[in-house]
């Protein structure tokens, strides 16, 4: 049985997901604006043996025909959150292993400065970064924060196609890897190795030198996770990690099928080049009955009336104002397809029942640490998958029953397994031999290139 990854997702923020669970007694994540949260966070997930934590990143907030309900400042359904990047800094020094994954939107960062700033935490993480490229769940009401107009969903992936070729450019051609000489008696760096990047994309242009030099990955690790049919050949094309989510192992293993048949066209190896990493949650007791009532008293602590803001926050539309019977499948968003798309035939009523207790989050396995396991590994099986995220409901308790009582079996009972030694993060998930993209991924064309190909 191939070695599974296992991530933990994170964000700075008291609530995330679409749930707002942030009332109940063991929830500490209302002190997500604590640096002594995130220490604890990542301690945590680095002795435990985790390969990565993970943080979720949003600009936008919920709102209904325009107005954002008041019910979101109540139970901080959106907002306030902290800059996802910033707390990852601070967690650089408390940590040697693990990988930090920040999320990154290609709809209002400007790449160049965007670049800096993961080649920044690349160096000074000894090359510990991933970068989950989004085009941003709440993408309108972020364009209304950036003064930017609403860019339509498969827009903004023409958009994100643009940012990163640029963003290749910067991190893998403005700095040849071995630029920097730093020798005392010689020079600092090699004239020769360090190019002028043009760029007059659709979307973005630059004409300039790269800000940053080359870093021990290169380009950071790339993350990514939209399952509409746009987002899946983004998917296939640029990311090396991609998540996948659903309640059904048939539905995971359909989306894993695509995303690796999307990598073939794409002139990359399947299973060398991909890694196929299912978002999950659990509830652990030491029977499923314990498990069961555990789950019921995390959600007794949510407000009822969370479930329709929060639905809308990542598609713009208010179930409440459907009949319940209405079949999802027939509404229509131009913000993320994924959240209708993942409901199959369900009605608008059943929809909202499961995103009450829910939200983004695939239904959990509820069970004994062993019931769990066996439920995981049958997925990962039958849906393919190289590895798993962690989606924790009430933190940090929920965090250590995974990695305390769930994770050990999953890997045979060994925390130390050889994934936890490797430092790079590449190497560590893609088992690659060098830190850098592989030579079949778009982006290591643009490493080779001197400064006049730049364009
Ligand atoms: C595990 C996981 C994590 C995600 N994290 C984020 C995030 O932090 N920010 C965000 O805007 N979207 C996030 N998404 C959503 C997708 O990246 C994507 O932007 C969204 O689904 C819209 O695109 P689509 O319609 O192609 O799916 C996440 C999805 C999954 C499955």
């Amino acid at each position: 049985m191939k070695q599974l990854l296992f991530g933990v997702f994170e964000n700075a923020q008291s609530n995330d997901s679409g749930t707002a669970t942030w009332r109940h007694p063991d929830n500490e994540r209302i002190h997500f604006d604590s640096l002594e949260y995130w220490v604890n966070i990542a301690k945590i997930c680095e002795t435990g043996g985790i390969d990565w934590l993970f943080l979720a990143d949003a600009w936008g907030w919920s709102e209904i025909d325009d107005v954002r309900p008041a019910i979101c400042d109540v139970e901080a359904l959106d907002l306030p959150r902290l800059d996802p990047s910033i707390v990852i800094a601070a967690l650089l020094q408390s940590t040697k292993r693990l990988g930090l994954v920040i999320t990154g939107s290609t709809l209002v960062e400007a790449p160049y400065s965007f670049v800096r700033r993961m080649a920044t935490l690349d160096h000074l993480s000894k090359g510990r970064i991933g970068w989950n490229i989004v085009t941003t769940g709440t993408a309108d009401t972020a364009a209304d924060a950036f003064g930017q107009a609403r860019v339509e969903h498969d827009e903004r992936y023409k958009m994100a196609e643009d940012f990163i070729e640029l963003s290749y450019k910067l991190f893998e051609g403005a700095w040849q890897p071995d630029a920097v000489e730093r020798d005392r008696l010689g020079r600092y760096s090699d004239p020769e190795k360090v190019h002028r990047v043009f760029h007059e994309g659709p979307f973005f242009k630059c004409d300039g030198y790269g800000n940053s030099h080359y870093s021990p990955q290169g380009t950071p690790v790339l993350f990514q996770a939209g399952s509409s049919p746009r987002g899946l050949q983004f998917a296939g094309k640029h990311g090396e990690c991609i998540f996948v989510s659903g309640d059904d192992t048939s539905i995971v293993a359909e989306q894993t099928r695509k995303i690796r048949a999307e990598a073939v066209l794409n002139g990359r190896d399947p299973y060398k080049d991909i890694k196929v990493i299912c978002a999950f949650s659990c509830v652990v007791g030491d029977t499923k009955h314990q498990a069961y009532e555990k789950h019921q008293e995390i959600l007794k602590h949510q407000n009822l009336d969370v479930a329709a803001a929060s639905y809308a926050m990542f598609t713009g539309l208010d179930l409440s104002k459907y009949e319940p019977e209405t079949k999802i499948k027939d509404l229509k968003t131009e913000l993320s397809k994924t959240q209708i798309l993942r409901f199959g035939d369900a009605s608008v009523g059943e929809v909202l029942g499961n995103w009450h207790a829910n939200g983004v989050r695939p239904e959990p396995f509820i069970g004994t640490p062993e019931q769990i396991s066996d439920a995981m590994s049958y997925m990962a099986k039958a849906a393919d998958l190289d590895g798993f995220m962690f989606t924790p409901m009430s933190q940090p308790s929920s965090t250590i029953d995974f990695v305390s009582k769930v994770l050990p079996i999953m890997r045979g009972n060994q925390v130390n397994t050889p994934n936890s030694k490797i430092q790079l993060l590449r190497q560590k998930l893609m088992g690659s031999l060098l830190p850098y993209l592989a030579e079949s991924h778009p982006g290591a064309s643009y490493r080779h290139l001197k400064s006049k190909n730049l364009k």
